[in-house]
C-alpha cells in the first residue's frame, strides 16, 4: 500500500483509508490493483521481453480499460527501470526534476516500487508518495511533479496516455523546492 510522507513535516500517512483521503484532497487518483494477480514468476522479474509486457497488460487487461474508459486514455504501455537499464543513474538525474504536462500521469505498479514527489496545497507543500505493486496512481495534468526509484532501483509499471503532445515534460522552478 501507499505511503506518503509530508516533507515539510516528515510526518508519515499510512493505511489504505488515511492515504486515499490524503491523495484526494491534493487531487490525486488513487486506487488499488490485486498485485497477486500477477504469475509469480513476474512479480520480481525487471527485466521483460515483449511477450512478458504483454502477459502484464493481459494480466490487467479488466482493470486497465475500467481505468481507460472512466477516464478516456486512449493507449497504455509497460516501462521497466532496473539497474539492468542502460544509463539508469543519467535518466533518473533527468527524471528528478520538477515538471508539469498538459495531461494527467497514471502509473500502476505491478512490481517493484517507486515515488512520485508532488507539489500539494499553500498549507502542504511538497509531500512524497511512496508506491509498492499494486499501487495506481495518477497526478492530474499541471500539477508540478516528478517521479524515482526507491533504494531497491526496480519498478515495472503500467502507463496510461490520452494523448502523445500530454507526455512532454515542461521544467517548473521552483524556489520553494528542496531536495529530500
Ligand atoms: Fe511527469
Amino acid at each position: 500500500m501507499a505511503e506518503v510522507r509530508i516533507r515539510n513535516t516528515d510526518e508519515r500517512i499510512q493505511g489504505e483509508e488515511k492515504v486515499s483521503a490524503f491523495l484526494a484532497e491534493q487531487g490525486v487518483l488513487y486506487e488499488h490493483w490485486n498485485p497477486s494477480k500477477l504469475p509469480a514468476e513476474l512479480q520480481n522479474k525487471f527485466v521483460l521481453s515483449d511477450e512478458e509486457k504483454q502477459q502484464v497488460l493481459e494480466t490487467y487487461d479488466t482493470e486497465i480499460r475500467d481505468l481507460a474508459s472512466r477516464r478516456g486514455y486512449q493507449t497504455w504501455d509497460i516501462i521497466t527501470l532496473s539497474e539492468a537499464t542502460p544509463n539508469l543513474d543519467e535518466l533518473l538525474k533527468k527524471f528528478e526534476q520538477v515538471h508539469t504536462h498538459t495531461e494527467d500521469e497514471v502509473r500502476a505498479i505491478t512490481a517493484g516500487k517507486g515515488i512520485f514527489i508532488i507539489k500539494g496545497s499553500d498549507e502542504v507543500g511538497y509531500f512524497d508518495v511512496e508506491l509498492e505493486a499494486g499501487d495506481v496512481i495518477s497526478v492530474p495534468e499541471n500539477k508540478p511533479h516528478f517521479f524515482t526509484l526507491m533504494d531497491n532501483k526496480q519498478i515495472v509499471a503500467v502507463r496510461l496516455f490520452i494523448e502523445t503532445e500530454g507526455w512532454i515534460a515542461h521544467p517548473f522552478q521552483d524556489p520553494s523546492f528542496k531536495q529530500s
